[in-house]
């Protein structure tokens, strides 16, 4: 048995967990910066920075407390060392080589896509490779056949915007606040998904990827119009992104043979609408659902340390002067997608 310490900071969730490798999670902390962004309808990348700086310390303290355990009792630290806002990363990665220092013990430097990719078998014990995993949250929108630990084909990611990203500019538009995908569902809740006419980018093209920048232009030129509900627009809104999404799914089901499963993890996965159809996409193709439970879905800790708890069972440790990076593609070899220059 290994006992993990993983680090997050590489958007604007702060975390510490620690985690062992039959799958207790011994303590998750967690500490958001949801009020320091709102005024902003978006997360500000050295207000972010910096909040990581200030917590993250305490919450790795309150997390050891919680779990009864010291850094001695550690056998590997996991910090999250790519992609995302570069200012975090650097908070976290510094940090976890620092502990890794003092106490002696490895470093491991996890990408952060591998955290959300290896999440569903912390959860689920008998999850086995390779499967389908839809990750689709705030940052990432990509559809990755998950064969092995540090073995991931990427079959799509957005050539734009990311789906979550799309739920809050959306939320901003129609003065709903942020985080945005939320609020949007509980306007959605009272209105007419076939209320407003709007695009399903790239469904039905003929490679799996996801394109959310036009949706968003129609639901501007939509709310400006005056001629719709809120909750209507909303409603519209959120169809389509669910057309979207299982469209481009399906399509990479076709490309994913030996399956055993279709996953979905991100912030975006607490939506009724997108869990419940992707439910039915397959159970259509006679396949076992996973989405782990929500607070796993979303950025934290325990999925580091696990991601760790994986590599260090098979031996993959990192030196300390592992970079920290801004970009980190979980697929090395994935095609870069035109026009998706500005996402990992
Ligand atoms: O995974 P996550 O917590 O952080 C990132 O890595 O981005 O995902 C946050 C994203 C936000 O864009 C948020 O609006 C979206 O997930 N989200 C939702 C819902 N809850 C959170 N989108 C649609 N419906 C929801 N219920
Ligand atoms: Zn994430």
């Amino acid at each position: 048995m290994a006992l993990i310490l993983g680090l997050e900071s590489s958007c604007d969730e702060t975390a510490a967990a620690l985690v062992t490798s039959d799958r207790r999670v011994l303590s998750h902390k967690l500490a958001g910066q949801e009020a320091a962004h709102a005024p902003y309808g978006g997360v500000v990348p050295e207000i972010a920075a910096r909040a990581h700086a200030d917590v993250l310390a305490p919450l790795i303290s309150a997390a050891f407390e919680e779990a009864g355990v010291t850094l001695a009792d550690v056998d590997a630290v996991a910090a999250t060392a790519g992609p995302g806002l570069i200012g975090g990363v650097m908070v976290g990665l510094v940090t976890g080589k620092a502990l890794a220092h003092a106490a002696g013990k490895p470093l491991i430097a996890v990408n952060h896509l591998e955290g959300h990719a290896l999440s569903p078998r912390l959860a689920e014990p008998d999850l086995a490779f390779p499967y389908l995993l839809l990750l689709v949250s705030g940052g990432h929108c990509q559809l990755l056949l998950v064969r092995g630990v540090g073995d991931h084909v990427r079959l799509a990611t957005t050539i734009d915007d990311a789906a979550g990203e799309a739920f809050d500019k959306t939320a901003k538009l129609l003065g709903l606040g942020f985080p945005g995908g939320p609020a949007v569902e509980r306007a959605a809740a009272s209105g007419d998904p076939a209320a407003v006419p709007l695009p399903r980018p790239l469904v039905g093209s003929g490679e799996p990827h996801f394109s959310f920048a036009g949706l968003k232009s129609a639901v501007a030129r939509a709310a400006q119009s005056g001629d719709y509900r809120v909750e209507d627009i909303a409603a519209s809104f959120s169809k389509a992104v669910v057309d979207c999404l299982i469209d481009r799914t399906r399509l990479a089901l076709a490309r994913a043979p030996g399956a055993t499963a279709l996953v979905v993890a991100g912030g975006v996965a607490a939506n009724k609408g997108v869990r419940d159809a992707l439910q039915s996409l397959a159970h259509a193709h006679d396949m076992r659902f996973v989405a782990p439970p929500l607070w796993l879905c979303t950025d934290n800790a325990a999925m580091i340390a696990w991601a760790g708890a994986e590599r260090f069972a098979v031996g993959l440790t990192d030196p300390l002067d592992a970079p920290a990076r801004a970009r980190w593609p979980l697929d090395p070899d994935a095609v870069p997608v035109r026009g998706a220059g500005v996402k990992a």
